[in-house]
């Protein structure tokens, strides 16, 4: 099996966790500090070497978080989680480097650096702000890639330690793969390196927070900084994996499926009307339900809950239980999510205005 950091499969987890030497992260649950909601709840299913950065979150060492944004579309709800992340790692005081990927826009999805550009200030940045990230710290770095001559110039030297043979391996590259998609990896390579050159304060612990399809990126870079180490010192990266969100059809969300997606943009009317039309775990009739008890683990609604709008852990397994039991009715149960959701949108829209002018300023 190839993971293909630019299709859209679905995906086997417990498949990953065994084939690809991805660990189990509840396995070192209970060694963090107040671990975040998406860590208790096991949205974040995986990792490679995050016990190196257990010890440094949990008495605010330093380390840096690495996680980019490739600018092609528009967000959607499954984007908060990165967002989420982040915030609890500038809690726990690291310093967060923040790639906007337009060169991979380029190179595989054909937007043109100024679209790719346009994109990330009126979209990405402004929405990572009103949820309430602070890119104007200066422990974080924003970057477009085609703007960063330090990481074009570690790109060409990480370049040098990689080949066709590999790239084919671990992407399913053929002869006729443009450059410039070749190219877009190593770039990405650079990307999580670039905390630990000297003009970034040398190596140092680095994380990786994704989805599971950019691990073959994680991959490449942890084979490249091995061989690296001896010259520059680089230390192997972590990183965590967190589960796809589902769309509201039931498969995957995608920016490009407008029926499976809650974009931010959305008004909190649309997005709480959405809510409603998602798939549920429900029974055929009332009555069924009543008697068998819905499945929350096969429902959209209350992956909703899990993954964005319900804090208390308590609350939650609630549900869980009322659904499972026949005494929660999934009417009942999307009003509420409705309703949370609306509040969320309602609040990010008040924030999108002045957070779009933050944006511009970045660069
Ligand atoms: N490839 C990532 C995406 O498709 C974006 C990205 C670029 C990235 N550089 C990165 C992710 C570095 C993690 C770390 O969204
Ligand atoms: Fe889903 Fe709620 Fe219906 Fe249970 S009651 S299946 S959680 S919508």
């Amino acid at each position: 099996m190839l993971i293909d950091p630019w299709a859209s499969s679905q995906v086997d987890y417990d498949k990953l966790v065994n084939q690809f030497g991805i660990k189990k992260f509840q396995d070192i649950l209970n060694t963090i500090n107040k671990p975040s909601r998406l860590m208790r709840r096991g949205v974040i299913f995986g990792h490679r070497d995050f016990e190196k950065i257990v010890p440094l979150a949990n008495q605010k060492k330093e380390f840096a978080v690495v996680t980019g944004m490739m600018p092609s579309g528009q967000m959607h709800i499954g984007h908060k989680m990165v967002v989420d992340q982040l915030k609890w790692y500038a809690e726990k005081g690291a310093t967060l480097s923040l790639p906007i990927a337009d060169m991979e826009a380029y190179a595989a999805r054909g937007i043109s650096l100024e679209k790719a550009k346009e994109i990330a200030i009126n979209e990405y940045l402004t929405n990572y702000i009103a949820l309430g990230l602070d890119l104007t710290s200066d422990k974080v770095d924003v970057y477009l890639q085609s703007q960063n001559n330090l990481l074009k110039d570690l790109t060409f030297k990480i370049s040098k330690r990689a080949n066709f043979n590999e790239m084919k391996a671990i992407y399913g590259f053929t002869p006729s793969t443009n450059l410039a998609h070749i190219y877009a990896p190593l770039t990405q390579v650079a990307d999580i390196l670039i905390p630990q050159i000297p003009e970034k304060g040398g190596p140092k612990q680095v994380v990786v927070p994704v989805g599971v399809d950019q691990d073959p990126h994680l991959r490449l870079t942890r084979d490249i900084a091995d061989k690296m180490n001896e010259e520059y010192g680089f230390i192997t990266p972590a990183s965590t994996y967190h589960r796809f969100i589902t769309g509201l059809t039931g498969g995957k969300m995608s920016s490009s499926k407008p029926k499976t997606a809650i974009y931010l943009n959305d008004s909190p009317e649309e997005a709480e009307k959405k809510v409603k039309t998602a798939k549920t775990g429900g029974r055929e009739s009332l009555a069924e339900q009543k008697e068998l008890g819905g499945r929350p683990d096969e429902c959209v609604i209350y992956e909703m809950l899990v993954y964005h709008l319900l804090d208390s852990d308590e609350e939650l397994s609630k549900i869980h239980e009322e659904c499972k039991n026949g005494t929660l009715l999934c009417g009942a149960c999307k009003a509420r999510t409705g309703e949370l959701m609306k509040e969320l949108f309602e609040d990010l829209h008040s924030k999108q205005e002045d957070a779009k002018e933050i944006a511009k300023t970045l660069f």
